[in-house]
């Protein structure tokens, strides 16, 4: 077998790696959860006072760290594997040879279900920080390497970049997408700098898809519990959006993601 079939077969054999989102904050919620689920079964079968103290922190500890701790587990088991962050790009149909941007790309999970819809040419580009902290194992060289084996790495392009500098030059995307990206850019300034970025690079009439878990979802609530207060409202981004010029801002809500599509 010569070397590009022998590596063409490795590659069939192999599945994309994604990684789950803040893994090692699910780990440390859950066993600090089981710690208080412990501390609430101690205090309930044995009745004195210092045990109805106990049995009072177990439930305090379950509802702040078991309740998002078990509820990310549910979310990635239940929504994350099931659906890319990013509605069907009706956008798509209108462009000829798409330039897409995906700002925040990480390991390529809704980038390269993207690069999958390009069937008439076109091409993906992804940038990132490649933070560990929101998904362990985000690396540069983790997004090239499942782009090659979901087969799009011929259309897809990968590069370290921030959000707040965009390593591109003004006027080059037909659409730029940024799925549960932009509340890591922490303070209202830093997330305006990034927006004023991706109206940069976008072409007049290019769109932004922008997606955000709504905190006043039903579904945020559920499996977030307290680390919904981690995340903004529908107004926030709509008034970002609105305050950088955007026009003709729709939104959607889908399985507890706010998804805005805006155009330059
Ligand atoms: C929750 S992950 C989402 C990854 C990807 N968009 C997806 O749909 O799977 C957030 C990503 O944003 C990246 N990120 C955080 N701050 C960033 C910044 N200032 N510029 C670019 N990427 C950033 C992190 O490294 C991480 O990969």
């Amino acid at each position: 077998m010569n070397k590009k079939k022998l590596r063409e077969s490795n590659l069939k054999e192999e599945k994309p790696k994604y990684g789950w989102y803040v893994k090692n904050l699910i780990i440390g919620f859950n066993i600090i959860g089981l710690l208080g689920l412990i501390a609430f079964i101690y205090g309930f079968l044995i009745c004195d006072f210092f045990n109805i103290i106990l049995l009072i922190l177990g439930i305090a500890i379950m509802l702040v760290f078991l309740w998002p701790g078990i509820g990310m587990v549910m979310m990635h088991l239940l929504l994350l594997g099931r659906l890319s962050l990013v509605t069907k790009m009706n956008a798509l149909d209108k462009i000829d040879n798409p330039q897409i941007l995906d700002v925040g790309c990480g390991t390529g999970r809704t980038a390269l279900s993207i690069a999958k819809e390009l069937k008439n040419g076109g091409h993906l580009y992804g940038i990132d920080i490649y933070s560990k902290l929101a998904i362990p194992g985000n690396a540069l060289e983790r997004v090239q390497k499942n782009a090659q084996i979901e087969k799009v790495d011929n259309k897809t392009t990968f590069q370290y970049g921030s959000a707040t500098e965009i390593p591109f030059e003004n006027d080059k995307f037909d659409i730029v997408n940024a799925s549960s990206v932009f509340h890591e850019v922490h303070d209202s300034n830093g997330q305006n700098i990034a927006m004023q970025e991706v109206y940069r690079v976008l072409k007049l009439g290019g769109y932004f898809y922008l997606s955000e878990w709504n905190r006043k979802s039903w579904q945020c609530i559920a499996f977030g519990g307290i680390c919904c207060f981690a995340f903004k409202n529908k107004n926030h981004w709509e008034n970002l959006l609105k305050i950088n010029n955007f026009r003709d801002i729709s939104y959607e809500n889908r399985a507890g993601f706010g998804i805005f599509v805006a155009k330059k």
